[in-house]
């Protein structure tokens, strides 16, 4: 869960962006925002994606972080790392929907940050009016302009010079291009004010305020200042731009922080100057993106891979077909994932990650070939399964198509519970909660944090006469058996109540032969236990659930 104030939640809100959206949030960290979007994702079948962007790699990697905590969303995340003013023009005229939570000068936030009070100043808004113009111009042209596109522009500064003027300059340069949504029925019973029409502008030297860039103009004529023609309002056409559809939050108004909100939609596809203009920009900013862009090769951050139709690959994903009896490559058995390697070191990869089908198409965009890659993507997808290094006593001979080196993790069986044939040990609900609630205390007093795990008699049969040694799936079991349609009752009634599912570990047989070699084919029961892999705030996660639908099943 990830809290923020109730303000700071208005932006998502209004974006609307649904589970098959392409979505960026230009400027994401530390996350919050990004994660109220993912919250859409969650659902098995989102085959959406969500961009988070921040141009901090520190940032970037906090919003890595905060971001995962939604597990069940990994699938259709990218977290990348650019400048939101440069972003790839690979992506133009992509997204569904695009968050532009600018970098402001937060005077919106005087009353919880203190420290504030001590660091703004009057210049912090001029400096930051025109790249908030460059991130949202960026971002319009990123923005799908045949299919309703939305974008969200916001600060938590209440200056007109990072709000409103922001707004008509982007609205001027786009022609009619892009209008503003009227949200006033949006949101009913939250007080707002509408965008101002009318301020002036400080000159930071001389302290002077202005109305017009003409007043302001004839003082300075000759003294180059950061005061640019856009932060004004121009009294002649700005009753033309519907700017009481901006959102103003005052703090008195609902006992809140201060805040600004603008939707934008894209009817049509921005006019030539405003591309050129967009163009320009970048050339300026050339030597901050090369800075930038040793910072991220410094970083050495592994690339990312489709998993490819090559041999080695095609051979890995057939044993861990026969392995767990199903093909992760298969768009009707896997939900319409797509898998990805970050390794192209070794022939085998190390981990596979399961990708939407819409995080998949913004990687393809920019990723062609596996060749020049566009995004520096920090982390994306989700890690479904990883190799394991070898074991005595798991591996056979190296041909063997059972010898499968891939486990899955916690989060990846997870996702394909549904689908996984084999390699599964069904146990009641109490058994698991068991096992769960062992695992934590064992976690919580021995240093290693995955100790293996006695198992009761009934369990120890079932492994041992359904599994090979390796990863093991624990799932809950339905109420009765049988075969034919009883059967499929069951399996029906497990999928609908099956709040858990465990990725375990069945380690191989510490019974020794004559010869030294593990014992694997004269396995007996004595020898059996189970280490459950999730860590131990998974395991919390996951016991709690667990008690939580007994409970329910108790109460009804
Ligand atoms: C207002 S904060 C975003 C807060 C975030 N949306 C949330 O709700 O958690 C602005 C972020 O923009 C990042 N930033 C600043 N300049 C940027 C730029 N040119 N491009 C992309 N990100 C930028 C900052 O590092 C900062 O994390």
């Amino acid at each position: 869960m990830c809290r923020q104030e109730l303000v700071s939640m208005i932006p998502v809100k209004l974006l609307d962006a649904q589970s098959h959206h392409l979505v960026l949030d230009s400027c994401a960290s530390p996350g919050s925002k990004t994660s109220q979007i993912l919250e859409v994702m969650l659902d098995k079948h989102a085959s959406g994606a969500v961009v988070a962007n921040d141009a901090s790699l520190q940032r970037a990697n906090l919003l890595t972080h905060r971001c995962y905590r939604l597990e069940a969303a990994a699938k259709n995340l990218l977290v990348i790392n650019h400048d939101a003013q440069t972003l790839p023009l690979e992506l133009e005229n992509t997204f569904d929907r695009i968050l532009c939570d600018v970098p402001c000068s937060g005077d919106g936030t005087l009353r919880k940050s203190t420290d504030l009070w001590k660091k703004w100043s009057n210049s912090s808004g001029v400096e930051l009016h025109s790249i908030q113009v460059n991130v949202v111009t960026r971002a319009l042209r990123l923005l799908k302009h045949d299919g309703g596109g939305r974008l969200v522009y916001s600060t938590c500064s209440l200056n007109p010079l990072e709000n409103e003027a922001v707004v008509v300059e982007l609205l001027k340069r786009s022609q009619g291009a892009i209008r503003l949504v009227d949200c006033s029925k949006m949101l009913p019973g939250l007080k707002r004010l509408p965008g101002l029409t009318e301020w002036s502008v400080q000159d930071l030297k001389t302290g002077k305020w202005y109305d017009t860039y003409d007043s302001y103009a004839k003082d300075n004529q000759t003294r180059s200042t950061k005061i640019k023609k856009s932060m004004f309002a121009s009294k002649t056409t700005i009753h033309a731009h519907n700017l009481e559809r901006c959102f103003r939050i005052h703090p008195d108004l609902n006992d809140t922080g201060g805040f600004f909100v603008a939707v934008f939609e894209k009817v049509k596809p921005l006019p030539m100057e405003m591309i050129a203009l967009d163009a320009k920009e970048e050339q300026k900013l050339s030597r901050t993106t090369n800075a930038n862009t040793k910072k991220w090769t410094k970083a050495k951050i592994a690339p990312v891979f489709s998993v490819g139709t090559d041999k080695e690959f095609k051979a890995v994903i057939k044993r861990i077909k026969t392995k767990y009896g199903f093909d992760v490559r298969k768009k009707e058995e896997n939900g319409g994932m797509e898998m990805i390697t970050r390794n192209n070191t070794d022939s085998v990869p190390k981990r596979i990650y399961c990708l939407s089908k819409g995080a998949k198409s913004i990687l393809d965009k920019c990723n062609r070939n596996n060749q020049e890659q566009k995004l520096r993507i920090l982390a994306c997808g989700l890690c479904a399964f990883e190799r394991q290094p070898v074991h005595k006593g798991i591996l056979k001979s190296q041909s063997d198509d059972s010898n499968c080196e891939f486990r899955f993790t916690q989060k990846g069986c997870e996702l394909f519970q549904d689908c996984i044939s084999k390699q599964v040990v069904r146990v009641s609900p109490k058994e698991l909660e068991n096992m769960l609630a062992r695992q934590q205390k064992k976690q919580s007093i021995t240093s290693k944090p995955n100790a293996p795990l006695c198992i009761d008699a009934k369990t120890k049969k079932k492994v041992l006469n359904e599994c090979e040694r390796g990863c093991v799936i624990l799932a809950i079991r339905g109420k009765s058996s049988g075969s034919g349609n009883k059967r499929k009752l069951e399996e029906e009634e497990i999928a609908a109540i099956s709040p858990v599912t465990i990725a375990c570990w069945f380690p191989p047989s510490k019974k020794k032969r004559s010869d030294g070699k593990s014992n694997d084919d004269d396995d007996d029961d004595d020898d059996v236990t189970l280490t459950l892999m999730c860590s131990k705030s998974e395991g919390e996660v996951r016991l709690e659930r667990l008690r939580e639908h007994l409970k329910l099943k108790l109460v009804n």
